[in-house]
């Protein structure tokens, strides 16, 4: 017999250092799919290659120079952090590879290149939620904590913007570092100010960290409210904040709670294989390998960057997470967000989905 063709998957993720849950969890996702849906698709063998690059740009873009030129992979994946997807970038537009960002939520990373397209989210697409919920329960002033680079700039911004644009006002701001962060200083003076409100994003893992200090300066018993993205209450760490997390309210497009049957059955099937619930970064590894999957059937398995881009635009499907699509002209992803507040569900604490926005672009792009 002929020996089947093989189409290679090589997926870069931050496996190990402070931000290895992602890595983990999109692992976890990206097998759990080719397992569930069979390793051949439209005549062609899948095989993934999956690579450490510690959350470290040069290490990422080394990775994917070699991926590309030693594997010859037909995709590049994965992308845990906004750095790294913009290190890797210009190779996919000079290999004209596809490249699927299943995790770094910049708005304008899309932009980078032809060649991306995105299965994650965007920190404006799932901050004017709660900006738009806080400016709707008496939150007149509120002060803003983010991390210092692109996602954090995104939501800051975005909050911001919306908060004001409704008669609210942001009456302080900080950017924190990255790595190390250090919230205790910021959270005194917010502890001073005493806003309704502080708004939070920080990126999938730190959120313990904040909690903790946020608990320390006693701002759970001193009437600011909380509210952030989901990121902060991330489902891989929520459960372990305690109840001083309970009745936190937070806007984002995927729960491990949410429900519906596709989502039930992801959340069974995920936590038998990697002993954690999965949490919004496993479901954007999930619709990537879906993503991947479906546009080798509408290319007949043909492996060409190109067409393989153009079959990705305007797809749409169901997700664990609710309907999604991939907007054909910005190949960013259309989803919905929800509202959520952390509530114990038989024991267990998790971001229990409220109200949902339908079908929210990335608003910046949609301004454009
Ligand atoms: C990014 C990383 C995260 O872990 C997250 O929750 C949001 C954004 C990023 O680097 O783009």
């Amino acid at each position: 017999a002929l020996a089947q063709e093989t189409v290679k998957i090589g997926l870069i993720l931050p496996m190990t250092g402070p931000f290895a849950s992602t890595g983990r969890q999109i692992e976890a996702a990206a097998k759990l799919y080719i397992a569930e849906k069979g390793a051949t698709v439209a005549g062609k063998k899948v095989e993934l290659i999956v690579k450490d690059d510690t959350g470290t740009p040069d290490v990422t873009r080394r990775i994917a120079q070699e991926l590309l030129v030693n594997d010859k992979v037909s995709f590049l994946a994965g992308f845990g952090l906004t750095p790294l997807a913009f290190a890797v970038a210009p190779l996919a537009t000079q290999s004209k590879t596809p490249m699927i960002v299943m995790a770094a939520a910049t708005s304008s990373i899309t932009e980078q290149s032809p060649f991306i397209v995105r299965t994650s989210f965007t920190l404006p697409q799932v901050t004017i939620g709660i900006a738009d919920w806080a400016a709707k329960n008496g939150v007149k002033k509120a002060m803003t904590l983010v991390s210092d680079y692109g996602p954090g700039i995104d939501a800051e911004k975005a909050f911001k913007d919306r908060l004001t644009a409704a008669g609210g006002e942001v009456t302080g701001e900080v950017r924190i570092p990255l790595r190390n962060p250090d919230f205790a200083p910021f959270l005194q003076r917010v502890s001073d100010a005493k806003p309704d409100a502080l708004f939070v994003f920080v990126p999938s893992g730190v959120g313990s960290q904040f909690m903790k200090q946020f608990v320390e300066r006693g701002l759970d018993k001193s009437g600011v409210r909380l509210i952030a993205t989901g990121d902060v209450t991330d489902d891989d760490i929520v459960d372990s904040m305690g109840d001083v997390a309970l009745g936190t309210i937070t806007t984002h497009h995927y729960s491990a709670n949410h429900n519906s049957p596709e989502n039930k059955a992801f959340v069974a099937a995920f936590t038998k294989a990697a002993n954690v619930r999965p949490n919004f970064m496993a479901v954007g590894g999930w619709d990537g390998m879906h993503l991947i999957y479906e546009a080798l059937k509408k290319t007949n398995g043909a492996t060409d960057g190109t067409a393989l881009v153009e079959a990705m635009k305007g797809m749409s499907w169901t997700s664990p997470r609710g309907p999604i699509s991939i907007d054909a002209k910005t190949r960013d992803i259309v989803q919905n967000v929800y509202v959520r507040k952390i509530e114990k569900v038989d024991g267990q604490l998790y971001n229990v989905e409220f109200s949902t926005f339908e079908a929210v672009p990335d608003p910046v792009k949609a301004g454009k």
